[in-house]
């Protein structure tokens, strides 16, 4: 293989109104290489689950539709795959664990029946399909496999819930696992433990891991590499320890000026990215984040800055470099 593993060329979504066809995500770019952990951050809204959603075909059309861009998963167009074999890639080669997981999973069927039928329509035979089931329940952790296999959803906890979603997704060794948001509902130290688990599994099986979140404390320690959103825009793409110490984008600085233990000298700026994020539907000309930057100058009302090339890996969509600010 050449090429990136996962390739989200100039993506763009829209959403069809009365009059006229809004786009909410705005030009996305990301190559994912095999074995990478991307954390996909931005506060809600941002059009980070829409992004994943098209990437296995998901989104719900109409009114939602890509406009243009191209999605390839190791250099197949998936726009272009037939339903054959689209069905093999989503819950195959890529997984995709979703933000709600109660609507994922049927509450009138056993636990180990869902995880089961998944694997046969994949390919397994019922045996290997049980056996990869009971295998499986017990890599993520879960203590009495036997137990939740025989278990309908409502008999489990959250957490118990949470580790039989992930188990569904790899189940079937996916190269890709995308993971929105799975783990908010969750307390932290449960969250802790289900991202040191997929992490774990990620790194004997080489599968490339997206996780998606608003919370850029939760994906600190464990991705490789973040890419930063904002109204329906990548801002920010770094490596994650570079990001952190130096971030080019003032809206990074921002979210990373936001976490707890950030120190008390920073919370002023903090104040200074208040109120909400803007509609992308309505952004006119300039930088989205204008209204919330504390180093913005004329020229960011009037275009809007591609993703530049700063150094060490780090591209920023900002008129101004970091020692301008
Ligand atoms: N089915 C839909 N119909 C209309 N608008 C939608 C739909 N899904 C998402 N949106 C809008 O698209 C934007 C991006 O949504 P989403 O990708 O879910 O953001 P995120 O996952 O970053 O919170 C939001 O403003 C949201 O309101
Ligand atoms: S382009 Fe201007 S408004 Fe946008 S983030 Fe940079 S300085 Fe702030
Ligand atoms: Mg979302």
């Amino acid at each position: 293989m050449s090429g990136p593993l996962l390739e989200i060329r100039d993506l763009h979504i829209g959403i069809a109104r009365r009059h006229r066809n809004d786009e909410i995500v705005r030009g996305v770019d990301l190559a994912i290489e095999a074995g990478e952990k991307w954390g996909i951050v931005g506060e809600s809204g941002s059009g980070k689950t829409l992004t994943m959603l098209s990437v296995l075909r998901l989104l719900a059309s109409p009114p939602l539709s890509v406009l243009r861009g191209e999605i390839r998963f190791d250099g197949e167009d998936l726009a272009h795959v037939d339903d054959r074999r689209l069905r093999e890639v989503r819950g195959g080669d890529i997984a995709m664990v979703y933000q709600d997981p109660m609507t994922s999973l049927n509450p009138l069927l056993r636990v180990g029946r869902q995880l089961e039928e998944t694997l046969k329509a994949h390919g397994a035979s019922p045996a290997q399909a049980q056996a990869r089931t009971r295998d499986v329940l017990r890599q993520v952790g879960l203590s009495d496999p036997e137990r939740v296999r025989t278990s309908y959803p409502h008999q489990l906890s959250g957490g118990m819930i949470q580790r039989v979603m992930i188990a569904m997704a790899l189940a079937t060794s996916p190269r890709v696992l995308i993971a929105d948001e799975p783990t908010t509902a969750l307390d932290v130290t449960i969250q802790r433990q289900i991202l040191e688990l997929v992490t774990a599994l990620q790194a004997s099986t080489g599968m490339a891991v997206l996780w998606v979140t608003h919370d850029l404390g939760v994906v600190a320690s464990l991705v490789d590499k973040v890419a930063v959103m904002y109204a329906g825009r990548i801002v920010e793409k770094a490596h994650t320890t570079r990001l952190f110490e130096h971030p080019t984008h003032p809206y990074t600085k921002a979210l990373l000026e936001s976490l707890p233990g950030a120190g008390s000298a920073h919370r002023s700026a903090l104040h200074q990215i208040g109120s909400t994020p803007p509609d992308p539907t309505r952004l006119g000309a300039g930088c989205p984040f204008r209204e919330r930057c504390p180093y913005a100058v004329d020229q960011c009302a009037s275009s809007e800055p591609a993703l530049m090339d700063r150094g060490q890996g780090s591209f920023a969509a900002c008129w101004k470099e970091p020692s301008q600010w």
